[in-house]
């Protein structure tokens, strides 16, 4: 695919995931990919704080998370760049609010949730920095971000994703994982304090993360037990300071800083 400068990538966004929308709702049909995602969520949730009432999914896409957080915060807001990804989140998640606009320009009041998650969207933009000062702005002042990112410490797995981004009709050449070091970076020059850095999936990722892309695993008699065995495992080896390296995402979480 073509490598996009900031000022168009945005428009490059759109196009991709007009595409992308009717795959993802593919993807989250099965049972065991279902099970993957529903405990990738569960993950992020826990880092919730009792109370938090306000939440803003950024770049909810098909709004599959946005929907479990909705059934837990009533009232939750879905915010994408694709009104074609939210199209499909309007049919799963009908009593969310969605907005369509850019996360680089967010158009909320500052101070206006308790947390704001972001899994999976900050690696398409290209000013980081802006981005994450824009979630800063608009959580109150003991708010919390919590955002899974595509995880790049592994350089098996960092060569894998070029390849796949740069060969690949679903991926931009220009999207990017992080490094453990780079994210909390990143988020420190945007004005958090990084309390938690979590290395999460693996075998899992792999075997229930894509079914759209790895088809014949749907057809693997007992996916969701396998399922299920990988995540175990995975928990494990993400807690195992030596092979947490393997982790194909990194979760984070931050408070702005006073
Ligand atoms: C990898 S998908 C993840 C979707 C969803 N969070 C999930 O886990 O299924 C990334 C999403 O980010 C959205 N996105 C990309 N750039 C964006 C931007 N600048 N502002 C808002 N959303 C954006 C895309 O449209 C897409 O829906």
């Amino acid at each position: 695919m073509v490598r996009h400068g900031a000022s168009d990538n945005a428009a490059a966004q759109i196009e991709l995931h007009k595409k992308l929308a009717p795959r993802y709702a593919y993807r989250y049909s099965f049972e065991f990919s279902r099970l993957f995602q529903q405990d990738w969520h569960a993950e992020m949730i826990s880092h919730v704080p009792a109370g938090s009432k306000r939440i803003l999914d950024l770049g909810c896409g098909t709004g599959f998370f946005l929907a479990e957080l909705d059934a837990r915060h009533p009232g939750s807001v879905g915010l994408d760049i694709s009104h074609e990804m939210l199209l499909v989140s309007s049919e799963y998640v009908p009593s969310a609010r969605l907005v369509t606009a850019n996360a680089e320009k967010l158009p909320f009041q500052p101070g206006c949730f308790d947390v704001v998650f972001c899994k999976g969207s900050l690696h398409h933009t290209r000013d980081h920095v802006g981005f994450l000062s824009n979630c800063r702005e608009s959580l109150r002042r003991d708010g919390v971000l919590i955002m899974s990112e595509p995880c790049n410490d592994n350089p098996v797995i960092r060569l894998a994703r070029k390849i796949l981004y740069k060969r690949s009709q679903h991926f931009d050449e220009g999207d990017e994982g992080f490094t453990r070091k780079g994210i909390v970076r990143l988020c420190e020059r945007a004005g958090f304090d990084v309390t938690l850095v979590r290395k999460y999936g693996v075998l899992a990722y792999v075997f229930a993360g894509f079914p759209d892309h790895l088809g014949v695993l749907r057809y693997v008699p007992g996916n969701a037990w396998i399922t299920r065995m990988f995540i175990g495992l995975d928990r494990m080896i993400c807690a195992i300071p030596g092979l947490s390296i393997m982790g194909f995402h990194i979760v984070i979480v931050g408070k702005p800083r006073s």
